[in-house]
Order: C-alpha cells, then sequence, then structure tokens
C-alpha cells in the first residue's frame, strides 16, 4: 500500500498531455493502479489521474458510491480506464459543481457533456465500452481531462462561480476528483 502525493494546481506536470499505455499486465501497471487507488480512498476522492500523482500515462480511476455525499451522484462503479476515447452522444451540456485533488478545498462550475460513451481499457487490456450520462459522465471527462493537462477551473465559464467548498457549502462533506 503507498499512498503518494497529488500534485496541485501550479505543477506543470499537470499540464503535460499523457502517454499512452503500450505494456498491459506488466507488473509497474499493476502497482500504479493499487498506488492510485489507496491514494483515492485515503484522500476520499471520487477518481484519480496517473498525472496527479506525477506520472504521465493514459490510466484514470473512478468510483462513485452511492451512499456517499455527493448531490445527486447516483452509484459509480469502481473503474480502472486506460487510453480513453471519449465520444458525446449528444450536443446537451450541463453546467454542475466539480471538485479537484489537485485544486484542494474549492469548487466551482463546469460545463460537461450531458451523454458521453467512452471506451478504453482495463488494467489487463480488456476493452471497455460504456454509455453514461450524468454524474457519471462528469466524472470520467474530468479524469481524461487530466489527461490532456486541462484542470477544471480551465473549463469554468463564469468565475464567479469559483470558491472555496466550505463556504459554498457549508457543513458538507464533498468528495474531490
Ligand atoms: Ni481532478
Amino acid at each position: 500500500m503507498a499512498i503518494r502525493e497529488v500534485l496541485k494546481m501550479g505543477d506543470p506536470r499537470l499540464l503535460a498531455p499523457a502517454q499512452p499505455v503500450e505494456d498491459f499486465g506488466s507488473p509497474e501497471l499493476a502497482q500504479l493502479i493499487v498506488d492510485m487507488h489507496d491514494t483515492m480512498r485515503a484522500l476520499n476522492g471520487a477518481g484519480l489521474a496517473a498525472p496527479q500523482i506525477g506520472v504521465g500515462l493514459q490510466v484514470v480511476i473512478f468510483e462513485v458510491a452511492a451512499n456517499r455525499r455527493y448531490p445527486e451522484a447516483g452509484n459509480v462503479p469502481f473503474t480502472v480506464l486506460i487510453n480513453p476515447v471519449l465520444t458525446p452522444l449528444s450536443e446537451v451540456m450541463e453546467e454542475g459543481w466539480e471538485g479537484c485533488l489537485s485544486v484542494p478545498g474549492m469548487r466551482g462550475r463546469v460545463p460537461r457533456h450531458a451523454d458521453l460513451r467512452y471506451q478504453g481499457f482495463d488494467a489487463a487490456g480488456t476493452p471497455i465500452d460504456r454509455s453514461v450520462s450524468g454524474f457519471h459522465a462528469r466524472v470520467v471527462q474530468h479524469e481524461v481531462d487530466h489527461l490532456r493537462g486541462i484542470l477544471y477551473p480551465m473549463r469554468i465559464r463564469d468565475l464567479r462561480y469559483f470558491g472555496f467548498t466550505d463556504t459554498l457549502f457549508p457543513g458538507q462533506a464533498l468528495q474531490d476528483d
């Protein structure tokens, strides 16, 4: 078990595009995923991307349990998604609040595609192909943005809707991604 340091906004490694994984099933990839999982759990995050722990590979993980206190969350099963490809399934964009482990203590309203198909591979190289909507689609878009060097504040349209979590949502324990 290894909890890794999560890089914070301002670190140039968060702005670099990540490289595709070519060696599925390697011990290094397995260890990376264990470390990402341990780190996400330790910080009570909803998702984590490899660049957030300083590894420039196209690996993201996410999970949202229905009993956690993300408003309107629903249940997102624990997923390891490697070399993802995203395809919006409608023109509909939805605004919603997001946080990020690399931008601790803050939240902002971000537009995302409401309906999304995502494809990629799990840790063993088995293909993943899911069509999702709502919060599940939001989490995936947030995590995959990390692989492109994009942090959610870069997508906020109206910066009046960007602020400190404890001021915006007093008394609520919210997850970060
Ligand atoms: Ni994030």
